[in-house]
C-alpha cells in the first residue's frame, strides 16, 4: 500500500505556447492534432508529478472544439487531477487561447485524460493517495470516479465486440 498522499495543488500543471505557422492548417486555424499533443504533454506532465513515475494514457474521452485557435494566439493550457484509483488517474485538461494584443481569452476545449503511473519493469502500479481540500474537488472526485465506472463498461462492451 502506498501511504503517501499529495493534494490536487501539488500536482497541477500550467503551460503556454505560442502558436505558429508550422502549426496551423491551410485556413490559418490551429491543427486540432496540434492541439491534442499539447493536452496530452500538459495531462502527462500532472499525472507524473502526483504519482512521481512515468505514466502512459490508456484513455482520453471525447474532445470538442468549441472555437477555432488562430496563428499568433497563445495557447495556454491546465492540467489538473480529478480522480485517482490505484495506478490510474484521470487529469481534466482545460484549453483557453489568448490574445496576445487585446489580452482576450478563449476557452477552447476541455478533455479529460487518463494516465496509468508504471513500475519500473512497465507494469500498472499503485499511485499516492489524493487528499480532497475542499468541496470542490470531492464533487470532482465522485463524478471522475463515475466517469471512470463508465469508461471501462464502455470498454469492456467495446472488447466483446470486437471478439
Ligand atoms: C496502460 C496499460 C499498461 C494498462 O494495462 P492493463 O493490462 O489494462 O492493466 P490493468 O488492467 O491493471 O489496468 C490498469 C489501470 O488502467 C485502467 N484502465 C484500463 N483500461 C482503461 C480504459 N480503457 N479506460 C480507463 N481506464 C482504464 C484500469 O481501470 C486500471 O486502473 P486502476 O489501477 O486505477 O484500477 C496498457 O493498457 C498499455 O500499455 N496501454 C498502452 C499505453 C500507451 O501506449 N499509451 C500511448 C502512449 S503514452
Amino acid at each position: 500500500m502506498n501511504s503517501n498522499r499529495r493534494t490536487v495543488a501539488d500536482s497541477a500543471t500550467r503551460i503556454s505556447q505560442i502558436m505558429n505557422p508550422e502549426h496551423a492548417n491551410l485556413l490559418g486555424n490551429v491543427h486540432g492534432g496540434v492541439i491534442l499533443k499539447l493536452c496530452d504533454e500538459c495531462g502527462g506532465i500532472t499525472a507524473a508529478r502526483h504519482a512521481r513515475r512515468l505514466a502512459v494514457t490508456v484513455a482520453v474521452d471525447s474532445m470538442a472544439f468549441h472555437e477555432p485557435v488562430r496563428v499568433g494566439q497563445l495557447l495556454r493550457l491546465r492540467g489538473r487531477i480529478t480522480y485517482i484509483g490505484r495506478s490510474s488517474m484521470e487529469v481534466e485538461v482545460i484549453v483557453e487561447a489568448e490574445d496576445l494584443l487585446t489580452g482576450g481569452i478563449t476557452h477552447t476545449n476541455s478533455a479529460y485524460y487518463i494516465f496509468v503511473a508504471l513500475d519500473d519493469n512497465g507494469l500498472p502500479t499503485e499511485v499516492p493517495r489524493l487528499e480532497l481540500t475542499n468541496e470542490q474537488e470531492r464533487r470532482r472526485f465522485d463524478e471522475g470516479r463515475e466517469r471512470q465506472r463508465q469508461r471501462l463498461e464502455r470498454a469492456g462492451r467495446q472488447k466483446e465486440e470486437a471478439q
